[in-house]
């Protein structure tokens, strides 16, 4: 496995990759990589015949007071586990190798129509933290593909519409949500937890589930989100949004709408989770399993 923590060599070698004709395969992380970031790299690795996965906690993407400054850092075992999985090459910047003006009045990308929303509209700045991001990994690679995570839905979302809007020539593609046996998303953030919280996080997925069913059987979006919302807070879970949205656009579900997402997020403790879990109302799917009725 290379390594690599600088521009100059990232470029050099993805230069050579492709002057043999070499499909490459990215995989943008902040590392404490866990099971949900190796089944993107698996993925990876059967799409491309080379796979990067980059590992950088990007500041511009925290807001004040967010855990920017004690964000898991695992290396050492990161590397293990890539090496383990036969990776071709991590890229591993420092700071001012991806900001090397500083993040103050730096030159950002923003997706207006998803960014204030959800997610953004409790994080100002966020997604246009990691769209900007992104699109520096993505302009350096230029990789046939690039792999998100279903488990940020929104982040996919913004992700793919810069695409589209920027003309990037690479493919996202995203890939479902890897849960624990308790169903529980895994998040680099689930090792906030202490062990009454982490019982009680499971509640997260069991409560998207039960709105999901609900849907499929017609209730009330109204209904079905404030009854999610209760749920959560009994569970001591301190909710910021549970929403019934559209898949595509993410704008509040409508009546006629038949492809849905519930989306949540919510602290417990010092944890803030997100999760998420798709229905589609015409096929009676909720995620990827098909419901008994
Ligand atoms: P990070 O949280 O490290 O996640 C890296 C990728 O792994 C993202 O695409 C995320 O959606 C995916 N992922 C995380 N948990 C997952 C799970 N349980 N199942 C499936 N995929 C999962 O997301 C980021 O980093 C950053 O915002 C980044 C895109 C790297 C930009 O800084």
């Amino acid at each position: 496995m290379y390594k690599s923590f600088e521009l100059q060599s990232l470029r050099e070698i993805v230069r050579e990759w492709r002057s043999v004709g070499r499909t490459i395969a990215l995989v943008p992380t902040m590392g404490n990589l866990h099971k949900g970031h190796l089944s993107l790299l698996s993925r990876a690795q059967e799409l491309a015949d080379r796979s990067i996965v980059s590992i950088f906690v990007n500041p511009i993407q925290f807001g004040e007071g967010e855990d920017y400054s004690n964000y898991p850092s695992t290396l050492a075992e990161d590397i293990e586990k890539l090496e383990k999985k036969g990776l071709d090459l991590l890229f591993a910047p420092n700071l001012t190798e991806l900001y090397p003006g500083g993040t103050r009045e730096d030159t950002r990308i923003t997706v207006p129509a998803l960014s204030d929303i959800l997610c953004g509209a409790f994080r100002p700045g966020h997604f246009s933290g990691v769209a900007t991001v992104v699109a520096k990994l993505l302009i350096n690679v230029q990789p046939d593909y690039a792999l998100f995570g279903e488990k940020d839905y929104q982040q996919v979302q913004v992700i793919e519409r810069m695409v589209r809007d920027l003309l990037f020539p690479t493919e996202i593609i995203s890939m479902p949500i890897v849960r624990e046996p308790d169903g529980l998303a895994m998040s680099s953030r689930n090792s906030y937890l202490d062990d009454d919280s982490r019982l009680a996080a499971a509640t997260i997925y069991e409560t998207l589930r039960i709105a999901a069913n609900s849907l499929l059987q017609g209730a009330e979006i109204a209904a079905v989100e404030s009854d999610a919302l209760d749920r959560l807070k009994v569970a001591g879970i301190r909710p910021e949004y549970f929403s019934v949205r559209n898949q595509d656009s993410l704008l509040p579900a409508k009546k006629r709408d038949k492809r849905l997402v519930v989306l949540t997020a919510g602290w417990l403790g010092r944890a803030r989770l997100i999760d998420n879990v798709s229905v589609d109302l015409k096929k009676k799917i909720v995620d990827k399993d098909k419901m008994e009725n």
